[in-house]
């Protein structure tokens, strides 16, 4: 068999972006697997999502979760090599910056003959207090394939002396075009900023009370905060003594997002899919971060960065609301990425 190819996800964007490159692929008939690490384990951040897009049931579930960094990443590639060592791919296909594309990127490199294809390569946001960039800046170093969302991030890496990369576009803007149709467009209901949040630099309990506070500032008579809350945030905005003036609600489906994505006045997250899935949607975002992770969105004006105290979060949210600007697009390729990641893997 000339291609077999073995996905390795494990959190909630990266069923998102799975979804139409397996697609693509099945079309092509390539055999291919799914590997899930379980770093996202319930219905809500996990099962839902494969229901939806009708991703096949993953082949391998290792059910390594809710462990520190070290732990979880060790685990997962001791677990990764075995599945590797007894199929033999010949492509692992990795996405994003999270602790399973670690984990798969580690564990194939050590396994001669497996090509390493990194999605999302070439992010960088400089910070390496942020354990996502540590992630991506190793995955980037061992992947044999880098394939970037932007010529931004393909220029990070020349930078880096990797020259072995190229601007495929962004998957998540495949899969949005494949779902639009079907969203409900609701033009009666109180305007509202959507906000999400779940970075580890955001959910300490000092950095969650200035958001909520700031939240309490955004949400008036005329504009509702809607925030699906991630389960670590959950746990920590449980423990803090505040009066909370706006919704907070259940993680959502990848549909029911989409939906509050399309519905929304605004975008409020330190989500690097949820600020582009805002651009897609021609939405205004604030992102919660010091520096940006989509310097292409703060360049075309159509995203702030803030620092994430109350007081920063307001003024930055009110320079938002003044914004009236043209949505220029393309920023993040043109919606066909899954056609131009197959070809790339299949040449
Ligand atoms: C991870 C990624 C981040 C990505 C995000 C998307 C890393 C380092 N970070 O962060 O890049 O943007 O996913 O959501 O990999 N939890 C549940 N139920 C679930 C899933 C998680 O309760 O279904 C809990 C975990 O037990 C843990 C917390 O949520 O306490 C955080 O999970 P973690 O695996 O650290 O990842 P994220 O913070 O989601």
């Amino acid at each position: 068999m000339k291609f077999k190819i073995l996905h390795i996800v494990g959190a909630r964007p990266q069923f998102v972006k799975l979804y139409p490159l397996h697609k693509e692929l099945c079309v092509k008939g390539i055999y291919q697997k799914i590997l899930h690490t379980g770093q996202h384990f319930d219905e809500k951040m996990s099962g839902i999502f494969f229901k939806q897009l009708g991703i096949p049931t993953p082949d391998y579930n290792l059910d390594i979760h809710s462990l520190p960094h070290g732990a979880m990443t060790g685990r997962m590639i001791e677990e990764i090599e075995k599945i590797l060592v007894e199929i033999k791919p010949t492509h692992v296909i990795v996405y994003g910056d999270t602790n399973s594309t670690l984990a798969g990127t580690i564990a194939a490199s050590k396994i001669s003959d497996i090509e390493i294809v990194h999605i999302e390569a070439g992010v960088r946001n400089y910070d390496n207090t942020m354990p996502e960039e540590i992630n991506r800046i190793v995955t980037d170093r061992l992947s044999h394939k880098l394939l970037c969302c932007t010529d931004k991030c393909v220029q990070n890496l020349k930078s880096e002396g990797l020259s072995n990369a190229v601007n495929t576009g962004d998957l998540m803007y495949d899969s949005m075009l494949l779902f639009r149709d079907k969203l409900e467009i609701d033009n009666k209901s109180k305007p509202y900023v959507l906000v999400t949040c779940h970075r580890a630099s955001n959910t300490s309990a000092e950095v969650l009370r200035e958001i909520v506070e700031a939240l309490n500032i955004i949400s008036t008579d005329h504009m509702d905060v809607i925030f699906p809350i991630h389960p670590r945030t959950r746990k920590i905005i449980d423990l803090l003594d505040i009066e909370i003036k706006f919704k907070l609600v259940e993680p959502v489906s990848y549909f029911d997002m989409l939906t509050l994505l399309a519905n929304c006045e605004y975008v409020l997250t330190d989500s690097g899919g949820v600020v582009r899935e805002a651009y897609f949607f021609n939405k205004l975002s604030l992102l919660l971060l010091k520096s940006p992770l989509w310097p292409e969105l703060v360049e075309a004006n159509v995203c702030i960065n803030t620092d994430v105290t109350k007081n920063c979060i307001v003024d930055n949210f009110n320079k938002l609301l003044e914004n009236k600007i043209y949505f220029k697009e393309g920023l993040l390729g043109d919606g066909n990425s899954r056609t131009h990641i197959v070809n790339n893997i299949l040449c």
